[in-house]
């Protein structure tokens, strides 16, 4: 019997600006590029990653909004078809059917029944999640199953990761006891003492739990998403695609999944973007 179960992770932390957005895409890029089948979900009202990828919003009809709103909607119409990365988008409507989950009796897991629906047509599941606290984040921990969470490399970096950290409790003992953390990821790295510090006090901290991959903070990520592009596909031989290839491969030996594919991301084929290619 196979009891794979195609892992779930949530990139989270509820401050804003850590590095969430520019990890979901350009992880789940170089998993692709490592030959493993992925599906972005994008669970933040402002669609980032959605137009990260290269999806206009003003082009999305289905979105993660509709499949979260309506039980009967038909999960197909909202899954944009790329190559190696699929991607259910959000768009702004989002942050109104947040607000419409307050108060609803268990609102808060229909994402992930609905993600279970699709499970095992993907090698692994990526959840970009909102900078707040609310239905859309809860509902990213009851469907994950690990997270890995950026941190940022300024002075205030490690506020709030004891209150993620007493979300996660509450969810474990609650609805989601598998939930766990996969990861602490330093982003936006750079040669300073501040940054330096961060590092040192994280694994202090975390010990094992911190990924060795840094992500050093670099021109070209930055760039990559007003051009829709993940940094792949922008910049290929940069700094900021050795990084992320280096978490790829973290993620697949800590998850127990997939082969490492030797060699630079720059000699591995591209792959085109997902261009609001809609499944129908
Ligand atoms: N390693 C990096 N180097 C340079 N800029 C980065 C890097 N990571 C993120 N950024 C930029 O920092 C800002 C916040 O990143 P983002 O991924 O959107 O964070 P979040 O999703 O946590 O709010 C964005 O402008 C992004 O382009
Ligand atoms: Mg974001």
């Amino acid at each position: 019997m196979n009891t794979f179960r195609t892992p779930i992770l949530a990139v989270a932390n509820q401050k804003g600006g850590v590095g969430k957005t520019t990890t979901a895409i350009n992880l789940a890029q170089a998993l692709a590029l490592q030959d493993l089948k992925v599906l972005l979900v994008d669970l933040d009202p402002q669609g980032n990653a959605s137009q990260g990828v290269g999806v206009r919003l003003e082009t999305i009809e289905g979105s993660i909004a509709e499949l979260i709103r309506s039980r009967d909607y038909p999960i197909e119409s909202a899954v944009y078809q790329g190559q190696g990365i699929d991607l259910i988008p959000a768009t702004p409507h989002l942050s109104r059917v947040e607000r419409e989950m307050v108060g609803i009796t268990n609102s808060e897991l229909r994402l992930a029944h609905r993600l279970d629906a699709v499970r095992d047509r993907y090698s692994v599941i990526i959840l970009d999640t909102p900078p707040t606290f609310g239905p859309l984040m809860n509902s990213a921990l009851n469907a994950a199953d690990r997270l890995i969470v950026p941190v940022d490399s300024g002075f205030f970096a490690l506020m709030g990761i004891k209150e993620l950290l007493a979300e996660v409790d509450e969810i474990r003992q609650g609805t989601n006891p598998r939930l766990d953390v996969l990861g602490y990821l330093l982003t936006l790295a750079d040669p300073t003492n501040i940054a330096g510090q961060t590092w040192e006090t994280l694994l202090s901290n975390f010990k094992e739990k911190v990924f060795e991959t840094r992500i050093r903070r670099s021109v070209k990520l930055k760039e990559a998403p007003a051009l829709g592009k993940t940094i792949y596909h922008h910049a290929p031989d940069s700094v900021g695609a050795r990084d992320y290839l280096g978490l790829a491969q973290e993620v697949m030996m800590r998850l127990g999944i997939g082969e490492v594919v030797q060699g630079e991301a720059s000699s591995r084929p591209a792959l085109s973007v997902v261009q609001g290619a809609r499944h129908e």
